[in-house]
């Protein structure tokens, strides 16, 4: 390891198996899309992970060797995404879930049987890792869909391919919270301490309008025998931000002043006593400090990081450095290397000036309407905004004591599996 670090130190261009992004864009007026993504890649090894390295987390590896998990897949999401104004899901929908806790795994065994009770083993580990209530994820609440899922790992750990066994489970009405994010940081190299990590503050982020948080393990195998596991984590977080200015000046919401007032002047009723209240003003200037609650605590001491800023034409940027302030050049890509302390500033004359976004292929919209047996329902719409037909997969997992009745339904042949649908047609 030693040795390592010395090339490291000796060679500028070294990557050692960590790095970290953030993303910032602004979305329409008032909100924020802050992207935070961690790679981590273990040590090479042949049947099982070795931990050696801090990239890689220790208890990982030893989940991973216990529980024989190919790969392992967690989401913790909560709130809204609102798609028609803020266009596709971040990262193409791929590291998003539904509301509340989700997880999968590819699990090696001999037998289905075997595999399923090292599952039942594994969401045990990851409720204790993540002070998540996984362990309810029980042969009741466990699913093995055959479509909806895709493995990531690539090539055979060398010895005789052994089959892997897919399930997934959900827990929807799980809530989110600061008690998740702390294990999450903890798996981080820096751990919260330095990096973009150290923007990770729990209250800001469980108060953003939408919030997703995702865990992905899957290993990659060469010819040469030797594999790596690659761990990814990302947070996605949409923050309200005159919201979050607001809170900063006054923690217990209070009225205004009327000095403080913004009012529509061009009323004819406008005088000094009478005001129609404007909306949030379009002149807007905030920094990450002020968001975030404090600003980046300069690099992580492995790997290597950067920020990445997607701000539209009109807008501009200014970083500051250190204790002092220090004004830097700000370009839409900023390293992190050699950094103390890192402030952004973003400011716009005209914030409902946003880059346009892509529409996605298909809205899907779904909620829960009345109660009982006569009245309860699940409601799942889709809208294909193009003229173009799309093809999707629509996965969906119901209790069983939820009886449903088809009024109109047609069964289609998709290359050659006919999605055969049980229950009264
Ligand atoms: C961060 O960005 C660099 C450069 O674009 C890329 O090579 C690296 O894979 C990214 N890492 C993560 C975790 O997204
Ligand atoms: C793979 O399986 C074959 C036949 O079952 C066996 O002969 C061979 O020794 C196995 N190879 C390894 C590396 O386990
Ligand atoms: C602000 O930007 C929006 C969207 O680009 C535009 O429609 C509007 O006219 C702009 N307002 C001003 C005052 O420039």
């Amino acid at each position: 390891m030693k040795l390592s670090i010395l090339l490291c130190l000796a060679l500028v261009a070294c990557v050692l198996g960590y790095s970290e992004n953030l993303s910032l864009r602004p979305l329409s007026q008032k909100y924020l899309h802050a992207s935070f993504e961690f790679e981590a890649e273990s040590e090479p090894f042949n049947t099982h992970p070795v931990a050696h390295h801090d990239e890689f987390p220790r208890i990982l590896s030893q989940i991973i060797t216990q529980s024989d998990a190919r790969e392992i897949h967690l989401r913790f999401a909560q709130g809204f995404w609102d798609a028609e104004e803020w266009g596709v899901l971040p990262h193409n929908g791929a590291f998003a879930g539904g509301t509340g806790i989700e997880a999968w795994a590819w699990i090696e065994a001999s037998s289905k049987q075997e595999a399923k009770k090292k599952w039942f083993g594994l969401v045990n580990s990851l409720s204790g890792l993540f002070c998540a209530s996984l362990n309810f994820i029980d042969s009741a609440h466990t699913v093995e869909p055959q479509f909806t899922f895709k493995q990531s790992s690539t090539g055979s750990n060398g010895a005789n391919e052994t089959t892997a066994y897919l399930f997934s489970g959900a827990l929807p009405a799980e809530p989110v919270c600061t008690e998740n994010l702390t294990p999450f940081i903890r798996l981080l190299p820096c751990k919260g301490k330095a990096g973009i990590s150290s923007l990770l503050d729990g209250h800001k982020i469980f108060d953003s309008q939408w919030q997703g948080m995702a865990i992905d393990v899957h290993r990659e195998c060469t010819d040469e025998e030797a594999c790596k596991m690659v761990l990814k984590q990302t947070v996605d977080a949409v923050v309200d931000v005159p919201r979050q200015l607001r809170r900063n000046k006054h923690p217990i919401p209070v009225p205004l002043y009327g000095t403080d007032f913004r009012c529509d002047t061009s009323k004819p009723y406008a005088n000094d006593y009478i005001c129609f209240p404007l909306g949030d003003p379009t002149e807007v200037s905030w920094s990450i400090r002020e968001i975030f609650g404090r600003p980046i605590e300069g690099a992580c001491r492995i790997g290597q990081g950067s920020v990445n800023l997607d701000v539209p034409d009109g807008w501009k940027l200014q970083s500051k450095s250190g204790e002092d302030g220090e004004i830097l050049d700000t370009y839409p890509t900023l390293s992190l290397a050699n950094t103390d302390s890192l402030d952004i500033i973003l400011s716009s004359d005209n914030a409902t000036h946003v880059s346009p976004v892509s529409s996605p292929p298909v809205f899907a919209q779904r909620s829960f309407s009345g109660h009982g047996q006569q009245r309860g329902g699940v409601r799942t719409a889709f809208t294909n905004p193009s003229s173009e037909p799309v093809t999707f997969i629509y996965s969906e997992t119901l209790p069983w004591f939820m009886r449903f009745y088809f009024h109109t339904m047609k069964l289609k042949n998709v290359d050659g599996v006919w999605r055969r649908v049980r229950g009264h047609v």
